[in-house]
Parts: C-alpha cells; structure tokens; sequence
C-alpha cells in the first residue's frame, strides 16, 4: 500500500470454493477494495469477477501478480501450489495472505518467510481459527487459569466426505490427506495451548491413493498431554475439549469457526457443586473477516508479520506436521 490512508487494494489468486467464500467476508470489510482476481481459466476468472463485481479479471496467475493497482494477493490454491504462488507474488511487491497449511513441509515455509523479509513485504498463513473472538476468548480463559492448570485436550477435526475420493482432498499431487487438509486444525489449537511437544506418537490410515484417510496423534508436553485426530470418514461433533485441575472448557460446533464454547466445573450430583456457564460470541460474516482485518492493521503498521499468527508459528505448526508425516510414512511426489 502506498500510504497509510489508502484503501488495501485485494487481489484474489485461485478461483475454487474458498475464494468464493473468502471473497464474500472480504466485502464486509470497510476501507478495501477487490481490484482483480485471477484464475488459470479466462473463462473461471470472468465467471468469479462477475459474481462478485471485481473490476478486473485475468486468465493467468502472472497478469495478477503485475498488477500495480493490487496491494496484496489472496492465495487460495490447492496446497502444493502455495509456496511458489506466494513466493512469486512477494518477488512482485505483493503482500500476501495465502491459505492454509502455508506450504507442505517446513522448508517451504522457511523460504517464504525469508522471500518476506528479503522484498519486504507481510505475509500471514490464513489460520483464520486463530482470530476467531470464541477461540481469542477460550485462550484468554485458559492463560488466565479459569479452570486451573490445563493439561489435557481432545480435539478432532473430521468429516464424513463422501466426495473425498474423487476431490483434491485425497490427491497426492495437491498435497491431499487429512492431517494436511483438516488435522492442522486440531495440531494447531494443541499448538496455541501448550506449545510445541516434547514428544509425538502419530499413526494414520491410508487411503489407496497413498493420502492419510485418518490420522491420529499424541503429543506430550511436560505439564500435559493432547489427543488429536483427523479423517474424511467418520462424523464427529467436531467439540474442542479442553481440560484443567478445576473444570474443562467445550468449544461448541463447529469448534473452529464456534460462536460460543462452555466452562463447566464439577460433575453433576458432586457433593461439592455443579457450575456451567456458556458465553457466546457472535461473528461477522463466516469468520473470515478477522484475519483480513489482522492484515490491514499490520499492513497500516509496515509490519511483514502477524503478532498473533507469526511466521514463527507458521513454521512451528509445519514442523509438527512434518514429524507427524515423518512417522506415518506420507511424502509427496513433488517433494
Ligand atoms: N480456511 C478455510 O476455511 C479453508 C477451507 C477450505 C479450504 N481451505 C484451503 O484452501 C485451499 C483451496 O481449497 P478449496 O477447497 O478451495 O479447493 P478447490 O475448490 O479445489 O480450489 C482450488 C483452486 O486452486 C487453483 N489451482 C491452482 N493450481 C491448481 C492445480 N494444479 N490443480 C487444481 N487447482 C489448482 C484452482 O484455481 P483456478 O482454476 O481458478 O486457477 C482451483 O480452483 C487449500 O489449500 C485448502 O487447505 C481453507
């Protein structure tokens, strides 16, 4: 952005279902503009430009990424293509909010982050779950003791997906499976509560593509242990379960993108008392819109990263899942 008072000129990259819906959450937020967006299909990106009256559209990913009147690009890709896209938008100039996991492995992450620093420019992992105000709201909860020391948590991000087997989600050559696709959720949350491990003990299920089907993990810490789990196969109530020395805390469904979770002290019929108290917090549209909002206030600030999502814990998080796909035996053909 040229100056302060500007608005931040968007640009989307990658024209499939999460572009649409980020897209949707982008136009509830004042002081921006959505200048273009981009798709491989000339067809796909006026198709996306017409529905959501962008000024420009482009059949190719390097007409967006010259673009002077675009601040900062919008990477919603399939996951093996995230890396280079946003390496290649911040050789441009570009800011960049690019999808989550940030890239495949670690490494990748490390070169975006030194590809940020090099051309100066902000670039966050959309982990738009940790600007969500119910789970600010839970960890808030959980450093300031409400439920004493937390030293457990269950948490499980899976879906039954019928159409998995034909979708990106089990491709080996789009960085498909579950822990990659839904299981950053649940290592993430683990993450934000306790840390890094001090130990991982993960085990999956694999799908004839070669893709995790289901994963399961623990992490020990040494104050605590969490129990986290991804698929496409079974339907969870997809609760986040958070436990302490004096009560537990339940992120309610979807626990990721929550309106509102529960504290709950005591077990009902205790001789020493029964409390539960729900707290709800509304969000503005999907639940997109707090992490566009983190952009523009760094961005306003010349900051190249996120306090709160940093380019330290983007390369934490991969480094977690980088050990975890170590022990489940899953690499990638282009890796
Ligand atoms: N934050 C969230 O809530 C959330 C939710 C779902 C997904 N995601 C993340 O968003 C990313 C995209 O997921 P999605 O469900 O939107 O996938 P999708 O519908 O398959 O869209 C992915 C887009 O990537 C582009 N692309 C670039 N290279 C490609 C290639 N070689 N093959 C196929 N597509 C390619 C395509 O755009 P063009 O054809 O327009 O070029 C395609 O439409 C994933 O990394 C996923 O983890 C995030």
């Amino acid at each position: 952005m040229d100056s302060e008072n500007k608005s931040l000129r968007w640009g989307i990259l990658g024209l499939g279902k999460i572009s649409n819906q980020f897209v949707n959450d982008l136009k509830l937020i004042e002081d921006i503009s959505i200048v273009a967006c981009a798709s491989r299909s000339i067809s796909n990106a006026i198709n996306f430009a017409g529905q959501h009256e962008i000024g420009k559209s482009y059949g190719s990913y390097q007409e967006l990424f010259e673009d002077d009147e675009v601040d900062i690009i919008y990477i919603g890709t399939t996951h093996d293509a995230h890396a280079e896209l946003s390496i290649e938008a911040m050789k441009n100039g570009k800011h960049v909010l690019c999808e989550k996991p940030l890239a495949i492995n670690r490494k990748d992450v490390q070169r975006m982050v030194d590809a940020s620093r090099k051309y100066n420019v902000f670039l966050m992992e959309a982990f738009w779950a940790r600007f969500n105000p119910t789970i600010r709201a839970v960890l808030n909860q959980v450093k300031n003791k409400s439920i004493g020391e937390v030293n457990y948590l269950n948490v499980d991000f899976t879906f039954a997906r019928k159409d998995a087997d034909d979708s990106r989600m089990l491709n080996m050559e789009y960085g498909g499976g579950s822990l990659m696709d839904m299981g950053v959720y649940p290592v993430f949350l683990a993450y934000v509560i306790f840390g890094k491990p001090e130990q991982i003990l993960a085990t999956s299920r694999m799908h004839t593509t070669g893709a995790d089907l289901q994963t399961s993990a623990i992490f020990k810490y040494k104050n605590g242990m969490a129990n986290i789990m991804s698929g496409f196969v079974s339907q969870s109530d997809m609760m986040a379960r958070i436990y302490g020395t004096e009560g537990r805390i339940y992120i309610d469904p979807v626990w990721h993108e929550s309106e509102s979770y529960t504290i709950i002290k005591g077990n009902k019929g205790d001789e020493n008392g029964y409390e539960e108290k729900k707290y709800t917090l509304p969000k503005l549209g999907k639940g997109y819109t707090y992490e566009i909002e983190e952009c523009k206030k760094c961005i306003s600030q010349n900051k190249i990263e996120s306090d709160l999502w940093s380019h330290q814990n983007s390369l934490d998080l991969m480094e977690i899942t980088d050990e975890i796909r170590n022990q489940i035996g899953l690499k990638y053909p282009f890796e």
